[in-house]
C-alpha cells in the first residue's frame, strides 16, 4: 500500500522545508508539492515535522550482563524503540565460553529474527586477539558487520582487552574496512578502587560513581586516542560522559585526527548526585553519570561536534536484579534504560530551541548511518531510501511515566520527564508500527541491515 504524507514540514540533517512525500514499496519514492496518488493512504501532517527515523546504535537486548540478562528482548526491545521514533538499532554482540566471534554472531541474529519489529544490526565484541580474529572479522565485515567494539573495563567480568590486543584489533580494522568503538575507562583503577570501597564498608550507588570518577574515563580516552593517532585509525569512543574526555576528543579532532564520539541522554540529563538518592542503584551505569560541569561540555561538545552520535547504551536491568545491590554497588547490574526516551527527549531539546531540529536529526539518525556504513539506505528522507520516518507533533505534551513505556520494566530513570512535543506516527520501511499511542507492528517484520564502510 502506498503511503502519501501531505502538508508537513521535512526536516533532515541539512534542511527544513514544507512538502508532501510519496513512499512505496518500503521506499521514499517523490517528495514535492502537491503529489497525487489517488491509490495511496494519506496521512495529513499539517502543523507536523517528518523526520528521519532515529538509528539508535548503541543497545544491549537480552545481553548475559552482571550475572543475568538484559531484560528487553528483541521484541520488547524494538517495540519501546519503534514508539519513541527509533527505526532502525544496531545490538552488540558478546562472545560466549568457547564460541567463536562469528558464531556469537549468528547466536544473536537468531535470537533477534523471529521477535524484531524494526530493523536491526550488531557491533560484535571483541575481547582478545585470538589466531582466528582477524578471518573472522574478515567473515564479518562480508556479512554486514562492519563495526567492531571493545571495553578498556570490565577486567573482572573479562571483558576488558589488554592493550597489545587493543592495538592488533585498530590495525586489522583498518586493513579490513572495519571501525573500533571503544568503551574508555581504565579497568585496573576501577577494580582497585571497588576493592578499597568495600573494603571500608563503602557500599552505597554513590560508590559506583566514586569508584569511576571522571579521571578513569580521562586517562582511557587520552590512550585510546593516543593509540589511534599513533596507528593513523578512526576510532570511536562511545557514550563519553566527563568533561575531560570530550577536552580529549576536542583537541585530537583540532589536530586533524578521525576521532568521533558518542554521549547518551543520561548524561546530557542527570547529574552524579542521583546516586545520593534512593533510587540510586536505578542509575547506576557505566561510565557512571558525572557532575554538572561534565554535563555542560557534553552539550557543548555536540555544538562544536566533538560529539557525532545519541545513542541510548539501553541495558536496562529490573527493579529486583537491581536490588542486588543494596548492601554491595559493585553487585547492581550496570546499564539504564532509554530507546524510548531517546528521540522525545532531544526532539523536545530542540522544541525549546536549545539545539536545531536538524542538529538532532544529524546526530540521531544520519551520522550513525554514515559513521556505520547504512546511509546508502538509512537516516535521510530523498528518494530511494527506506521509508523510515517520524512524524513529530511539536505541540503534543508528553510526560513520561514508566506505564506508558513499552520496555519489559516496571520503572524508568525518565519517569515524570515533562516533553512539549511528541513523535505520534512511526513509519518503518512504509509500514505504520505506532501511531498516536497505538502499537501496530507483528514481530519478525524487523530486517537485518546489511552494512558496509566501503564508500
Ligand atoms: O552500564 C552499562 N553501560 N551497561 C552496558 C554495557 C556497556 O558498558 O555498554
Ligand atoms: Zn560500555
Ligand atoms: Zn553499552
Ligand atoms: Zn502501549
Amino acid at each position: 500500500m502506498a503511503l502519501l504524507i501531505k502538508n508537513g514540514k521535512i526536516i533532515t540533517a541539512e534542511q527544513s522545508y514544507q512538502a508532501d512525500l510519496l513512499i512505496e514499496a518500503e521506499k521514499i519514492v517523490q517528495i514535492g508539492k502537491d503529489i497525487k496518488a489517488p491509490e495511496a493512504e494519506i496521512i495529513d501532517a499539517a502543523g507536523k515535522y517528518i523526520l528521519p527515523g532515529a538509528i539508535d546504535a548503541h543497545v544491549h537486548m537480552q545481553m548475559p550482563f552482571g550475572g543475568t540478562v538484559s531484560a528487553d528482548d528483541y521484541a520488547a526491545g524494538t517495540k519501546a524503540a519503534a514508539c519513541g521514533g527509533v527505526t532502525s538499532i544496531i545490538d552488540f554482540v558478546t562472545q560466549a565460553a568457547g564460541e567463536t566471534l562469528v558464531d556469537s554472531l549468528k547466536r544473536k541474529e537468531a535470537a533477534c529474527i523471529p521477535q524484531a519489529h524494526i530493523d536491526y544490526g550488531f557491533h560484535v565484541c571483541i575481547t582478545k586477539m585470538a589466531e582466528n580474529t582477524v578471518a573472522e572479522m574478515k567473515e564479518l565485515v562480508a556479512y554486514g558487520v562492519p563495526t567492531f567494539k571493545v571495553f578498556t573495563a570490565y577486567k573482572s567480568s573479562g571483558l576488558m582487552i589488554e592493550d597489545g590486543d587493543l592495538v592488533e584489533v585498530m590495525q586489522a580494522a583498518k586493513e579490513i574496512g572495519a571501525r573500533i568503538s571503544v568503551h574508555a575507562e581504565n579497568g585496573s583503577i576501577i577494580d582497585n578502587r571497588v576493592a578499597k570501597f568495600l573494603a571500608a564498608g563503602k557500599t552505597s550507588a554513590w560508590y559506583h560513581y566514586l569508584s569511576r570518577p571522571e579521571f578513569v574515563e580521562e586517562e582511557a580516552t587520552l590512550r585510546v586516542i593516543n593509540l589511534a593517532k599513533s596507528l593513523d585509525v578512526p576510532v570511536y569512543i562511545v557514550h563519553l560522559a566527563s568533561q575531560e574526555g570530550v577536552k580529549a576528543v576536542n583537541r585530537a579532532r583540532n589536530e586533524g585526527y578521525e576521532i568521533y564520539a558518542e554521549t547518551c541522554p543520561q548524561y546530557l540529563h542527570f547529574t552524579k548526585d542521583v546516586y545520593k538518592q534512593d533510587n540510586g542503584k536505578d542509575f547506576v551505569c557505566s561510565p557512571p553519570i558525572k557532575g554538572q560541569a561534565s554535563q555542560d561540555e557534553l552539550w557543548r561538545g555536540i555544538e562544536r561536534g566533538d560529539i557525532s552520535v545519541l545513542a541510548t547504551d539501553h541495558c536496562p536491568f529490573t527493579a529486583e536484579e537491581k536490588e542486588w545491590g543494596k548492601d554491595d554497588f559493585s553487585k547492581i547490574p550496570n546499564g539504564c534504560m532509554g530507546v524510548e526516551n531517546i528521540y522525545p527527549y532531544m526532539l523536545d531539546k530542540a522544541n525549546q530551541g536549545q539545539l536545531t531540529f536538524n542538529k538532532v536529526v544529524e546526530l540521531c539518525a544520519s551520522n550513525p548511518a554514515k559513521l556505520f556504513g547504512c546511509s546508502d539506505q538509512k537516516g535521510a528522507i530523498a528518494p530511494g531510501y527506506d521509508a523510515d520516518i517520524v512524524i513529530y507533533d511539536p505541540e503534543q505534551e508528553f510526560t513520561v511515566t514508566a506505564d506508558k513505556m513499552h520496555s519489559n520494566l516496571n520503572y524508568t530513570i525518565w519517569e515524570g520527564l515533562e516533553l512539549s512535543g511528541y513523535p505520534v506516527t512511526t513509519i518503518s520501511r512504509g509500514e505504520i508500527v505506532y501511531n498516536n499511542g497505538e502499537f501496530l507492528a507483528e514481530p519478525g517484520r524487523g530486517k537485518f541491515i546489511a552494512r558496509s564502510l566501503e564508500a
